[in-house]
């Protein structure tokens, strides 16, 4: 290589592992803070935190690997499955003892409760889920519409309807409500810091329904995007006409009991269809049945497959739901 190209070869060397540091520390920074507010820590208590998952870590492997030497099995399947058994045991234990230095037990306990609610291992308190924010309650006064969105998937819809929402004057996103730890939606609610509130099937079906709670809030209007359970009577009754729910595909068809996430667009596409679409409809007490309130639709091609379906359908969804919702709270007789 002549020396002319060294220095460039030099530079250009340079500025590629500038550029690559750069690029993975921003992604660090970037990973880092939807950590604090998913953990709701600032950065020092994040720093704390990691450090106790590390010795925690560390500890649990340690322990296992003496029990295991205590034990003294053989390798093979067996020493997997009794070694993943004793980690699995140790290390919520060892994270708890390490926190407690570290001034972090309380926040051990909450996230150990968690994953133990999420694989049901543990029953989460639902009373105590719910707390309005200080700013929401002060909103009650200043005429703010309080919507509550209940969902129980990824809660892509929910996450639109939220983003619509952010800066709106007079409408405000307040309360997640799901019945199942772990939904995707839960993380969106985490991450966009709204009250959630889990309910419990017994409550829901044969208690009150959660119109106290939902009234506490000053929860005005009910979206449904994703939530797969019918509406108790007592809810529908509370808030009729205030409950609306959007189906993936042109009501009255293709919906009712079953119907829904893949099952509806496959049924579409063998039924020979050559249009789909979405509904957006009032909840009543049958599923899909409430009065229509909009509808759009799509071309179904030749060979469309319901994961293409689907696609289409979410973005027609994304782009109208919230729209439709804003516009049914401002002007509700459509005048
Ligand atoms: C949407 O397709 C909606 O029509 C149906 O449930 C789905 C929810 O999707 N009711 P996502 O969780 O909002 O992505």
């Amino acid at each position: 290589m002549s020396s002319f190209c060294q220095p460039s070869l030099y530079t250009f060397t340079f500025m590629w592992n500038a550029i690559a540091v750069s690029k993975i520390s921003r992604t660090f920074a970037r990973m880092f803070e939807r950590l604090q507010t998913k953990w709701k820590v600032n950065g020092t208590q994040l720093f704390l935190v990691l450090c106790v998952f590390a010795l925690g870590g560390s500890a649990t492997g340690y322990l296992g690997k003496i029990i295991m030497n205590w034990l003294s099995i053989d390798r093979g399947w067996l020493w997997t499955l009794v070694y993943i058994i004793i980690i699995t045991l140790i290390w919520p234990m060892a994270v708890l003892l390490v926190s407690i230095p570290f001034g972090q037990f309380s926040f051990f306990t909450r996230y150990l409760k968690r994953m133990g609610a999420r694989m049901r291992i543990v029953k989460e308190n639902t009373e105590y889920r719910i707390k309005y924010p200080e700013s929401s309650i002060q909103h009650l006064a200043s005429g703010i519409r309080h919507i509550a969105i209940f969902a129980s998937g990824t809660g892509s819809n929910a996450q639109k309807i939220i983003d619509h929402f952010r800066d709106h004057p007079s409408i405000s996103v307040s309360l997640i409500v799901c019945n199942k730890p772990g939904a995707g939606v839960l993380a969106i609610a985490d991450a966009e810091q709204i009250p959630v509130l889990i309910i419990e099937k017994d409550i829901f079906f044969r208690g009150n329904a959660y119109v106290d709670e939902l009234r506490r809030g000053g929860i005005e209007f009910i979206v449904l995007a994703g939530f797969l359970w019918k509406i108790p009577q007592k809810l529908i009754d509370a808030y009729r006409n205030k409950i609306i729910n959007i189906h993936p595909a042109l009501l009255p068809n293709y919906g009712g009991k079953g119907m829904y996430g893949s099952r509806v667009h496959e049924a579409v596409i063998n039924a020979g269809e050559k249009e789909s679409g979405i509904t957006i409809h009032y909840v009543d007490e049958h599923y899909d049945n409430g009065d229509i309130i909009f509808q759009a639709k799509v071309n179904i091609t030749d060979n469309e497959t319901p994961e293409s379906l689907a696609e289409k359908i979410h973005s027609l969804e994304h782009k109208n739901y919230p729209k439709v919702i804003e516009q049914l709270i401002l002007v509700p007789n459509g005048s």
